[in-house]
């Protein structure tokens, strides 16, 4: 006789789903499908080759310690390396500021371990990271959303939902996963005023911020955030300028600057609540991997990380210029689409009628796929966009994939009545 697991599964795991991304990476293995799909960086960029030697010297210098347990709080020089990064960014944050993560995910996780219990409200963006509301699910979150539009959040409509008692907001300010958009200074001034005004903590999520293709850097929340504190306004040619302490948890990854495989990330926050991350992390993992930590830092330190970066946002913005512009030449009339100054992905809108999910279905037959974007609103209840990303095919795939998705789309909305 078989055991009956679903007898046995915890309750919370009732709400936690195969992630529609996941089942649609599957089809990217189908090589006869170009795929738009998944959040992948391109391969042809990681830096093989400094990875291989890099590893042959930590093996070579600390082989007993690279393969050793260690601190949960994450290889020093690694978070003085991010210290020092993020310094730039304007974030003054001390090592004791600083957790290593196994990827923004773990981060992600972790925060929903730490703060979240069962029908605790959080506030996200509408639509949102689907990997974050997968993760605060199976700590039984409830969630309410406020919509974004091409300046990201619509700050103006966050009171409302403010009143809820929301636990925590979830914010991506830098070309948001899924939506492409940025939020503008203007907006984060006002999110930080609010959220203080409140008393809500933010959570900021942010892997795409050094991949800006144009335009200007604008200050994290977690920045705008200290310089509230400190009675001071950030002033853009005076960095640095502000220290940490606050009401924001920043994370951030390597995943997209170096490669998703090493499945690093690491968190900013107050010290006290990096204590309670590191409590949280023992349970979960004891620590990230000492080798690959090490292997990270060798290959990221002595600028050879920001030169990298460099390249990448060259061959980002050309591919999203290629797709921008095929979108212009294949797409009907009635169809939008955001216009992202940096990261992997656009969003794009359908009339009010079409169901993407069902156009996925057509765009298979027609060999190419995207994300349907119901997947990304905690209530799956809109239905007529969908995610593109531009970093992962190649420049002629980008044309192809577009000029067959163009096709699809006139298949659908042409015959519907005006
Ligand atoms: C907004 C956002 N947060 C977190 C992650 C997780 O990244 P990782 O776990 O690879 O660091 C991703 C990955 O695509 C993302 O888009």
């Amino acid at each position: 006789m078989s055991t009956p697991w679903h007898h046995r599964y915890a309750q919370r795991t009732q709400r936690m789903g195969s992630s529609m991304i996941r089942e649609l990476l599957k089809l990217t293995e189908r090589p006869d499908i170009i795929s738009f799909a998944g959040g992948l960086p391109a391969p042809e960029l990681f830096p093989v080759e400094a990875f291989e030697a890099a590893s042959s010297r930590v093996l070579r210098q600390h082989g007993s310690k690279a393969l050793q347990y260690s601190t949960t709080e994450g290889y020093l020089p690694l978070r003085e390396l991010i210290v020092e990064k993020m310094g730039r960014y304007g974030i003054e944050a001390s090592v004791d500021n600083v957790l290593i993560t196994s990827g923004s995910q773990q981060a992600l996780d972790l925060i929903g371990k730490l703060l979240i219990n069962p029908g605790d409200l959080i506030l996200t963006e509408r639509p949102s990271y689907l990997g974050a509301l997968q993760a605060w699910r199976a700590y039984q979150a409830e969630f309410s959303t406020v919509p974004i539009d091409d300046d990201g959040l619509r700050v103006d409509m966050l009171e409302e939902a403010l009143c809820g008692g929301p636990k925590f907001m979830y914010v991506l300010p830098n070309f948001q996963n899924p939506g492409g958009v940025t939020l503008s200074y203007e907006r984060r001034l006002a999110l930080i005023d609010i959220a203080d005004r409140y008393g809500v903590p933010i959570i900021e999520d942010d892997p795409y911020g050094e991949l800006r293709f144009e335009g200007e850097h604008l200050p994290p929340l977690v920045v705008l955030d200290a310089d509230k504190l400190n009675g001071r306004q950030y002033n853009f040619q005076n960095e640095p300028h502000s220290y940490f302490k606050g009401n924001v948890i920043y994370m951030s990854t390597f995943s997209k600057t170096l490669a998703p495989g090493l499945r690093l990330g690491w968190i900013v926050a107050p010290a006290s609540v990096i204590q309670h991350c590191v409590m949280t992390k023992q349970g979960m993992d004891l620590h990230t991997s000492s080798f690959i930590q090490m292997v990270a830092y060798e290959v990221a330190k002595d600028g050879f990380l920001t030169e990298h970066v460099r390249q990448i946002r060259d061959v980002y913005r050309e591919r999203r210029d290629i797709m921008l512009a095929a979108m212009s030449e294949h797409f009907p009339p009635g169809v939008r689409w955001t216009r992202p100054e940096g990261g992997l992905f656009l969003w794009v809108t359908l009339p009010d009628e079409l169901d993407s999910t069902a156009v996925l279905e057509a765009a298979i037959n027609h060999k190419v796929a995207f994300v349907p974007g119901a997947t990304f609103y905690p209530d799956g209840n809109t239905r007529n966009s969908f995610r593109l990303n531009f970093s992962n095919a190649q420049p002629e795939q980008i044309q192809e994939g577009i000029a067959r998705l163009g096709q699809v789309l006139h298949n659908v909305i042409e015959p519907m009545p005006v």
